[in-house]
């Protein structure tokens, strides 16, 4: 069987002449867990970006076996849902529940069938009761919990969320583990905090620099982590 995700040899250059992915090579087999762990300005979210074509840099993605390009964008798109770090970002229409309606309909879902599954999306995330409020009023938790629902309303096979506990409190924090624990899909989270990724993820790859430099145990990549604010390294 191929693997969910399949990156090889991955490179890209913003436009300022920043290289932030300087040969990447990746994989996610079905039912993983993993934590993407390193410094800030390491090139996570930029790899994250190319996982569902927002970027587009040299090299092979493929998801699910279909290589990530312009003719594959849609299937690719309802594959894997990317929950950014600043939910709001996400979060645009008038109600809760027109915001989580969005994706199915932008797949081509009836109006109908679009709020049904909405609404099968909110339960599952515990958000029910806000389907008609305005999503700016939410909490950030809230936030997090709607935009995570806008994703699985599209009923992908993986979720990437990029640092999906920063801006949550300690409570917050637990129950948005709690909940990712209970979704069946593969997942990828980008993320600074060990206890969570102790909690979530099987393994771990360490970004820096812009490779994923060593792979292991999040308990391994952590010890690595601490290191490398001690002694920064240069490679
Ligand atoms: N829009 C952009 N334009 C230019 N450089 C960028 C842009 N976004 C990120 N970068 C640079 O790319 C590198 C990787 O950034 P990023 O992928 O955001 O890292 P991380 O998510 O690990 O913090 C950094 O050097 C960052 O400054
Ligand atoms: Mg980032």
């Amino acid at each position: 069987m191929s693997p969910l995700i399949l990156v090889q040899g991955l490179r890209y250059q913003y436009d300022d002449g920043t290289v932030a992915l300087n040969g990447v090579n990746f994989r996610l087999e079905a039912g993983e867990t993993v934590a993407l762990l390193g410094a800030n300005g390491s090139g996570k979210t930029t790899f994250a970006l190319h996982l569902n074509g927002l970027l587009s840099g040299e090299g092979t993605v493929e998801v699910c076996g279909l290589p990530v390009n312009p003719k594959n964008i849609v299937e690719v798109r309802r594959k894997i849902g990317l929950v950014f770090q600043d939910s709001e970002s996400q979060l645009f229409m008038p109600t809760v529940l027109e915001d989580v309606a969005f994706g199915p309909l932008n797949h081509g879902l009836s109006p109908g069938k679009a709020a049904q599954r909405a609404l099968a999306a909110l339960e599952q995330v515990g958000m029910s009761a806000a389907a008609g409020k305005a999503p700016y009023h939410l909490s950030a938790g809230e936030k997090k919990r709607v935009a995570i629902a806008g994703i699985l309303a599209v009923d992908p096979d993986i979720l990437v969320l990029d640092e999906p506990t920063t801006f949550l409190d300690p409570p917050g924090q637990r129950a948005l583990a709690q909940l990712l624990s209970a979704l069946p899909q593969a997942k990828i989270l980008i993320t600074h905090d060990m206890p969570f990724a102790r909690a979530m993820c099987s393994r771990a790859a360490f970004f820096r620099n812009g490779v994923i430099a060593e792979e292991g145990s999040v308990e391994q990549m952590a010890q690595r982590y601490e290191w490398d604010f001690i002694a920064p390294r240069t490679t």
